[in-house]
């Protein structure tokens, strides 16, 4: 009985042999089985059928799961990121990259080893040996045989020979690529890249996967697998930005009436396919202002009605392109042509993969469908080289409010205080405004640069329509300062930037100037009694200033005749100088 067991055991494993041993690209990489069909009408250059053999004994493969896995690297598992810069028009290149994420305190050094970074500890603690994995040694044993350098062990799954590019010794990572049936081989570092050229890509998202091996001696060990989705559409990818002056916030899609909004359209061209063409901007603000065409990707437009306003953008460039097939023409692969539905679906594909950070400069672009304008309008160029017009299209509803449009300051008055305090430097802003009533007002000071900030305030307002306030703000000594101030509404927020001198108030250096003062006056006194003795040799006594004890109210009059000086030699330094509200400077925000 136990015989027969065997028997049928033996069996099984006979029949399950002849699979194992001709394992193919596409049993190995990722779970997807491409058609024949999607191999041959997606040919990429320099890309091999995934129905080729691969080479199981110097690449071995392993199933999710398996235990080998653990000890795949040495301190825990090396990650892959796979990114690219998808989305990609059709015919443009696009472009992954893939970086390999060692475990903590791990990096790879000049020559291509694995090290462990100096003085960093991870659970492990500090490790003696500086290496993890020393590859030097293992490629320099293994290379002795030929001069040639060419040992059966430098090649790749399907035993294609390494590219010996300068340095190839120090690569000790393979990477294969797959996608549409094929499959690309690179060796390379913690970091590759590979471009593909999309011209015969089938439109719609698209999967990549990678799979990475590193080097093991006379074999490879695999090390990580990642994959990603990418995109390839006719249409032209574009982003728009919409910025004003004073809108408050500027992701909202709310904005002011009266002040223009700066659109400025970026298209998503990685590749620099669209350099040479040229490309048209056809706008609709949808206030029956009509349509405006431009060739320049910013265009200023200002809305004089409040309310919402659907604008649409109609981008229109001519690429390269196929050219039209000869007559009569064949018919075209049941392309899958993308309704509505799919391009939101793939928005949400690339939505989902982008970061945060990306997510709210991209919600405004929109990969919406061609609705109406021919994507293969073609246009013949001698020489095969075709032409073909290519769109992009964004729509969006921008809500249009009152707010307020500017602010002057109109004056400085230095605010006069009974007894100068320590530290109180008193000044009032007459400011008033144009547009929406501000509900409250900010003021930033800073020094004469306008960069450091040292005290910023906010405050509600209650003014009229007239618009005319007083804003009072404390100095903390003499000195130039910078002063932003803003009023803001719940929509809009206009600045104002000026720089004031504030005078010296302090006492102590009140008293510091009144002693160089007496001094000064001490020296002339000695002049003019020198002179005096000289020339009144009679008069033979000397009376000095007397150095009264009544000194605080006494150097407060001498200050005041100083600061009346001052004002008249060096009238730049008074707040109260007229040329500074000309120094005033607009905010560009
Ligand atoms: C597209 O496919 C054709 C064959 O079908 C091939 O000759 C051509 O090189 C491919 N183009 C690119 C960019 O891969
Ligand atoms: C790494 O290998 C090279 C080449 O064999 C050798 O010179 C070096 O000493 C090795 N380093 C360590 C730490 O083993
Ligand atoms: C070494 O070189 C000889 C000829 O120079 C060649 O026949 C042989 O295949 C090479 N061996 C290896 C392992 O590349
Ligand atoms: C596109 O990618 C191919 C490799 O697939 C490369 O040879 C070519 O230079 C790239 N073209 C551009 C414009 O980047
Ligand atoms: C700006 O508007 C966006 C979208 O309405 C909102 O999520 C965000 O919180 C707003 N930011 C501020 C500072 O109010
Ligand atoms: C396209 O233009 C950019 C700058 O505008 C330039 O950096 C790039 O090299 C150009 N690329 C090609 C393929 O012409
Ligand atoms: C904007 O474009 C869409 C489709 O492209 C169209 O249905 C709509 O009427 C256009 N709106 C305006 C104001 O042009
Ligand atoms: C677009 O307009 C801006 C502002 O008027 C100008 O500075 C820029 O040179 C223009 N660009 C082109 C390509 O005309
Ligand atoms: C749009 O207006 C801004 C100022 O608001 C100006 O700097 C810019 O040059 C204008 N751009 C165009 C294309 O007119
Ligand atoms: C437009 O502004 C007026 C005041 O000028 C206001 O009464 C009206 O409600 C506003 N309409 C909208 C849609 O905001
Ligand atoms: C004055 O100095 C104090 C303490 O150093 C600081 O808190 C305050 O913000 C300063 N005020 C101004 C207007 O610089
Ligand atoms: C004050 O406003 C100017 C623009 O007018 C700006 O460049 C500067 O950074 C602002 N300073 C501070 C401290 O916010």
């Amino acid at each position: 009985m136990e015989c027969l067991y065997y028997f049928l055991g033996f069996l099984l494993l006979a029949a399950r042999l002849p699979l194992d041993a001709a394992k193919r690209f596409h049993d190995v990489l990722g779970n997807e089985r491409p058609s024949a069909y999607m191999r041959e009408h997606n040919q990429l250059n320099g890309w091999s059928s995934d129905e080729n053999d691969w080479n199981e004994k110097l690449y071995p493969v392993w199933k999710r799961g398996d235990m080998r896995w653990k000890n795949s690297w040495k301190g825990g598992r090396v990650q892959a990121v796979l990114t690219s810069d998808s989305p990609a028009l059709v015919g443009s290149n696009i472009t992954f990259v893939v970086n390999l994420v060692f475990p903590r305190c791990q990096k790879e050094d000049a020559n291509g080893n694995i090290v462990y970074e100096k003085n960093c500890r991870n659970e492990a603690g500090l490790s003696a040996d500086p290496y993890v994995y020393n590859w030097t040694a293992w490629s320099e044993d293994s290379d002795g045989e030929n001069g040639t350098g060419q040992s059966h062990h430098n090649v790749f799954p399907d035993g294609k020979p390494f590219p010996h590019h300068p340095g190839w010794r120090r690569w000790n990572f393979v990477y294969v690529f797959h996608t549409l049936g094929q499959y690309f081989q690179k060796l390379g570092r913690c970091s590759v890249r590979v471009s593909v050229n999309t011209a015969n890509v089938t439109l719609g998202p698209q999967l990549m996967e990678v799979t990475v091996y590193r080097r093991h001696g006379r074999a490879y060990v695999p090390i990580a697998q990642v994959k990603d989705v990418y995109v390839v559409t006719d249409q032209i990818p574009v982003f728009v930005t919409m910025s004003q002056k004073n809108d408050r916030n500027s992701s909202d899609e709310t904005f002011l009436k009266d002040l223009p909004i700066t659109f400025d359209v970026l298209i998503h061209d990685p590749s620099h396919f669209l350099n040479y063409s040229t490309i048209n901007y056809k706008w609709s603000f949808g206030d029956n202002t009509g349509l405006f065409v431009s060739i320049n990707h910013t265009v200023n437009h200002t809305y004089v009605l409040n309310g919402t306003f659907s604008l649409n953008l109609t981008v229109k460039a001519a690429a390269p392109g196929p050219c039209p097939p000869p007559p009569p023409p064949p018919p075209r692969p049941p392309k899958p042509t993308p309704s509505l539905g799919t391009w939101m679906k793939l928005e949400t594909i690339i939505l989902s993969k982008l970061s945060q950070g990306q997510k709210t400069k991209l919600h405004m672009f929109s990969l919406t469908g061609p609705a109406g304008d021919n994507p293969l309008e073609l246009s013949e160029i001698p020489d095969e080289n075709c032409q073909i017009n290519r769109y992009g299209h964004f729509q969006a509803t921008v809500t249009i409010v009152e707010g307020i449009l500017e602010v002057n300051i109109i004056q400085t008055t230095d605010v006069l205080m009974l007894l100068p305090g320590p530290d109180s430097s008193l000044i009032d802003f007459v400011v008033t405004c144009q547009g929406s009533i501000p509900t409250e007002v900010c003021t930033i000071i800073s020094d004469p640069t306008c960069e450091i900030t040292q005290n910023a305030v906010c405050s509600p307002v209650d003014v009229d329509e007239m618009c005319l306030l007083t804003v009072r703000r404390a100095f903390n000594g003499s000195g130039t300062y910078c002063v932003n101030l803003t009023l803001g509404d719940d929509t809009s927020l206009a600045l104002t930037s000026t720089l004031i001198s504030v005078p010296d108030r302090d006492p102590a250096s009140s008293l510091r100037m009144t002693n160089t003062a007496l001094i000064s006056v001490g020296c002339l006194a000695i002049f003019v009694t020198v002179i005096s003795l000289l020339v009144y040799k009679k008069h033979k006594k000397y009376k000095p200033i007397e150095n009264s004890p009544a000194n605080v109210v006494r150097s407060k009059g001498l200050s005041g005749f100083l600061n009346r000086a001052k004002a008249v030699f060096f009238p730049g330094n008074q707040e109260k100088d007229p040329l500074l509200k000309n120094q005033e400077f607009k905010g560009v925000s």
